[in-house]
């Protein structure tokens, strides 16, 4: 395996204690000191030599910035809008995660563990490696992938199409943290959440960084940059343009019909992509609505959450100072 220039950059880190004292063990990586498990030690060579095709498409974004609604158009635009296929065939395996590794490294596989004797349903040691099943896998191949482009392969945009969606990063911040409470069997509280989201603690962080870097390829023209915001505004459009930067023609009955198939409703009660199947739950927020994976959908949702002043002010100030002297699409 050839060695990666990223490597010396990884710097051992500890994250935020989740959990009695017990650190959630991390590295920072990459000149952006991007957060990520500690395990990416070892797979850092994998995912930059990770071997691409001309027709692989690959969908990018920070964690809950809207990838599974954008995965699924994905792979529909591109399979002929085979509905029945994709009702039967989990989106997992449809388009697997790359980075599904790198999440569920030691530690957090070492949680699972204990998921499972609570009584957690689905278990994840089922699923086999995307960075063994990949290489194997027929064409064309479907990625996801929550990494930010500088520790992906670096002839990803000149080799293969991207999606990159990006979210506002406060609407970001809640839904992550409802994600965590699903997933763990603790709650830090939303408070202690967004201040190691805002200081840059939490896996993938920081997520400006992250953004930027799509951003600054928006041009390129293996690029498709969107946005939460801009897909929820108008379904119908964002799917016209996807479809025509996969070179695919779709009826307007068709387009109706594909944002119906991805409207929220839909969404939320199809097993086939709403994360009942696959992510991991603690049985403790069973009834707790806003842990489910596909959970509010809302644009602007945060400011339910970010509900004191000083909240509502570390949040502005945080956006100020990371949007200044950028044109990244999102307001204040
Ligand atoms: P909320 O938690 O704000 O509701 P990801 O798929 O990247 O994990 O992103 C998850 C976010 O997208 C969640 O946001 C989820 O509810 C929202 N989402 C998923 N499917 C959606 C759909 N069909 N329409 C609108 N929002 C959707």
């Amino acid at each position: 395996m050839n060695q990666t220039p990223m490597e010396k950059y990884i710097f051992p880190y500890e994250i935020e204690n989740f959990k009695d004292g017990r650190p959630w063990d991390s590295v920072r990586v990459g000149p952006k000191r991007y957060v990520v498990s500690s395990t990416f030690r070892d797979l850092a060579s994998t995912f930059y030599n990770f071997e691409l095709r001309s027709d692989d498409i690959f969908l990018l974004g920070f964690p809950r910035s809207g990838t599974t609604r954008c995965q699924e158009s994905i792979w529909l635009l591109n399979n002929n809008l085979d509905y029945e296929k994709s009702k039967s065939i989990v989106i997992d395996e449809r388009c697997p995660l790359l980075d599904l590794d790198m999440q569920f490294s030691t530690p957090l596989s070492l949680e699972y563990s204990e998921f499972q004797n609570k009584g957690t349903k689905h278990s994840l040691k089922k699923t086999v490696s995307p960075l063994k099943s990949l290489p194997k896998a027929p064409s064309p191949r479907f990625i996801k992938s929550h990494l930010p482009l500088s520790l992906l392969p670096p002839n990803l945009l000149d080799t293969t199409k991207v999606v990159y969606i990006a979210r506002d990063p406060r609407d970001v911040t809640v839904s992550y943290y409802y994600l965590m409470k699903r997933m763990l069997p603790y709650d830090i509280g939303f408070e202690k959440f967004w201040g190691a989201f805002r200081d840059d603690k939490i896996f993938l962080t920081p997520i400006f960084e992250h953004i930027k870097e799509a951003w600054e390829q928006r041009d390129h023209p293996n690029m498709f940059f969107l946005t939460y915001e801009g897909m929820s505004k108008d379904v119908a459009s964002t799917l016209r343009q996807m479809s025509e930067f996969f070179g695919k023609k779709y009826s307007e009955e068709e387009i109706r019909g594909l944002c119906e198939h991805l409207s929220f409703d839909k969404f939320k009660t199809n097993k086939s992509v709403n994360g009942e199947q696959t992510v991991l739950k603690t049985v403790d927020i069973i009834n707790d609505s806003d842990c489910a994976f596909i959970r509010r959908g809302k644009v602007g949702g945060w400011e339910d959450y970010f509900n004191s002043e000083q909240l509502k002010e570390s949040a502005e100030r945080w956006m100020s100072e990371n949007l200044v002297g950028t044109d990244l699409p999102f307001s204040i």
